[in-house]
């Protein structure tokens, strides 16, 4: 099908940029009943591309997954794995579908989403895709993916011709996520109850770092660059500031973005420093580094710029700089309980009348999300073993593979 449209796109190309002539070729068609002109192509035949996943503690390994699959087509189809099918194949989700479904319609390059997808690909659904969702490549990573009975889940779409493969993202992957967490969690025994320590955060030495999971992630500047937009606020416009540390990006942070973004015409986002982050909030924070944290933040579609290392305290000389219009502050924002009375960040946009307390959409916190995943440590725990002995071994066996 695709084939078919691309050899005749010349024919609509012309049609689409000579309006007047389109009318007469209508009536021809009507009159002639000519096959060809049945396909009334105004333009040329979009590429629609699908990809699949759980999404279930979304990263920017993800993100940079559908950024690829996008650069395969025109329009992008997420697929987003149900509740169900995942505790049936994995253990429970730390993300219920609402919440991962919220992440994935945030990212930018994603067009559209289908709720509830397999967890493995039927030959029911994949024909769904192809005539209902008018998919013409389904897109899966380089990793091999078998169904229960051992054979490739999309020999079907190979077959057919329609299949593409993108590239994996090194250095990170939810299974390291939890671990991070979860080793966070074995590090601070024997200093009392681990759980309210996540939850409270811990100005204690920060031992993550140190003991726990290292990332393998190596920032680029490429990547950067492929995650930006690439443009600066036009003339005129009202730029709007938000900070934060970002860290396990969530659902909730998604909504209040959204919500900053639509006071104005451009959202700077600043990123708060490993160090501020730990200083403020505690061990095991941040999670995720800044450079991750950045990417995630990035690739939200109502960002337009991030400051990667932001100060705590938003200042006169950053206000002047960045021409900001606005300052605004989420009411659902985490705060170290030791850290009280320490002088308020926003003083200076508040004393000129530019400070925006927006109401959170949503109660989500970073320690909140972490908490599911130590409230569930066992099951995630076993979860997570038998993934690492994977992943472990992908990582022996890896060699280079040239690409995005
Ligand atoms: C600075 O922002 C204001 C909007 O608050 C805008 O009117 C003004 O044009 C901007 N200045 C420049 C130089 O873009």
């Amino acid at each position: 099908m695709a084939m078919e449209y691309e050899s005749n796109n010349w024919i609509w190309d012309g049609v689409y940029y000579c309006p007047h002539l389109f009318g007469g070729l209508m009536l021809t068609a009507a009159l002639l009943d000519v096959g060809i002109f049945h396909k009334k192509k105004r333009e040329k035949k979009r590429i629609r591309v699908y990809m699949d996943g759980c999404f279930d503690l979304m990263h920017y390994g993800h993100a940079n997954a559908l950024r690829q699959a996008k650069a395969l087509g025109d329009e992008l189809v997420v697929g987003v794995v149900s509740d169900e099918e995942i505790i049936a194949n994995k253990g429970p989700p730390v993300l219920p579908m609402e919440e991962r479904l919220a992440l994935v319609s945030g990212l930018k390059w994603v067009d559209q989403v289908i709720a509830n997808a397999p967890y493995a690909i039927t030959e029911q659904f994949m024909n769904s895709l192809f005539n209902e969702h008018k998919i013409d490549y389904i897109i899966h990573g380089d990793d091999p993916c078998l169904l229960p009975d051992g054979t490739d889940a999309y020999a079907l779409a190979k077959k057919a011709g329609r299949y593409k493969q993108i590239k994996r993202t090194e250095g990170v992957s939810s299974t390291d996520i939890v671990g991070r967490i979860l080793s966070s969690v074995k590090d601070t025994k024997g200093g009392g109850d681990s759980n309210s320590k996540l939850l409270n955060g811990d100005s204690g030495e920060r031992k993550l770092s140190q003991k726990g999971q290292i990332s393998q992630f190596l920032p680029t500047s490429r990547r950067i660059v492929q995650f930006s937009n690439g443009q600066g606020p036009g003339p005129n416009a009202r730029i709007v500031y938000i900070d934060g540390a970002f860290d396990l990006f969530h659902a909730g942070h998604v909504e209040i973005l959204k919500k900053a973004r639509q006071l104005g015409d451009f959202l700077l986002v600043g990123i708060h420093t490993d160090q501020i982050v730990s200083e403020h909030r505690g061990m095991p924070y941040p999670v995720m580094h800044l450079h991750e944290r950045s990417l995630s933040v990035l690739a939200c579609r109502y960002v337009d710029e991030v400051i990667i290392g932001a100060p705590w305290e938003v200042t006169k000389d950053m206000i002047t700089t960045f021409n900001i219009s606005l300052v605004v502050h989420g009411t659902i924002a985490e705060s170290n309980p030791l850290f009280d009375g320490e002088t308020d960040p926003y003083a200076v946009p508040k004393s000129m009348g530019i400070f925006r307390l927006l109401e959170s959409p949503k109660s989500i916190t970073t320690s909140s999300v972490a908490q599911r995943i130590v409230a569930n440590h066992e099951a995630y725990k076993k979860r997570n073993a038998k993934k690492v002995k994977s992943e472990k071994k992908y990582y022996e066996e890896k060699t280079y593979v040239a690409g995005e």
